[in-house]
């Protein structure tokens, strides 16, 4: 069963296959469906309850696996990320800062200064704009500007409507082949959800982790595999 019911445009984005089109709700708003998996849970006060924070301990594994393997390949060089360490411990932004030395950059994407602001060192390496990820002219210039025209991992976890997710997914055109994309919030958001399902296997060897949990927000990955 599909938890958001769309149709598939024809894309013309790199590395979808279709742009989902929502038949019952806005592409341009984000929400948690009401809808779940199991019938343990029927409402959506009962899951805030009960739903890990939001980075979980098995997502930050998932994460580490790819830190891990860009390591291993000596690819650790540059990390983009759009939504920027909103939750302290329960953070990918904390994650990633710890599991990281000054040798890979990193560039944080926010439209929140305050937040840019909080892991912004030059002398560690760690950029940020505080601007919306929709202008990514702007970002890209700014990516430019820290010498960098190729990223090794990116992350999703901004605005999770669906049209945000497909316009930040564009930023795959400078992701390096056996490069990873990992997008938080699989499981119950609709952009995540949907433009999980849209990724072009032709390019990227995907993967939804954590996807039977119930009180997890879900994490899925895509390893390019093939340049656009
Ligand atoms: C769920 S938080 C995740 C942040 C971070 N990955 C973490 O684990 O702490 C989402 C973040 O996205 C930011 N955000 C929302 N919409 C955005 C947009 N259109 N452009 C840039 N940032 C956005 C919010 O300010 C918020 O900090």
């Amino acid at each position: 069963m599909k938890l958001f019911k769309y149709e598939e445009l024809k894309s013309n984005i790199n590395g979808l296959k279709f742009i989902p089109n929502l038949l019952e709700y806005d592409n341009n708003n984000d929400w948690i469906e009401n809808v779940y998996m199991s019938n343990i849970v029927t409402n959506i006060n009962e899951k805030h309850q009960k739903i890990t924070k939001e980075f979980s301990e098995k997502n930050k594994l998932v994460l580490k696996a790819l830190i891990d393997d860009l390591k291993a390949k000596n690819m650790f060089n540059v990390i983009l990320e759009i939504g920027v360490n909103r939750s302290g411990e329960h953070s990918s932004t904390q994650f990633i800062l710890n599991n990281k030395t000054k040798d890979t950059k990193y560039i944080g994407i926010d439209m929140q200064p305050g937040l840019i602001a909080s892991i912004y060192s030059e002398q560690q390496n760690n950029y940020g704009l505080a601007t919306d990820s929709s202008n990514y002219d702007q970002i890209l210039k700014y990516i430019n500007s820290l010498g960098v025209s190729k990223i090794d991992l990116f992350i999703i976890d901004g605005w999770h409507s669906v049209n945000q997710v497909v316009k930040d997914w564009k930023f795959t055109d400078i992701l390096n082949l056996n490069g990873h994309v990992l997008m938080h919030d699989t499981n119950y958001h609709p952009g995540p959800y949907c433009v999980y399902e849209a990724i072009d296997e032709n390019y990227y060897k995907k993967e939804k982790h954590l996807f039977s949990e119930l009180y997890d927000w879900g994490v899925a990955t895509a390893t390019k595999i093939k340049n656009y």
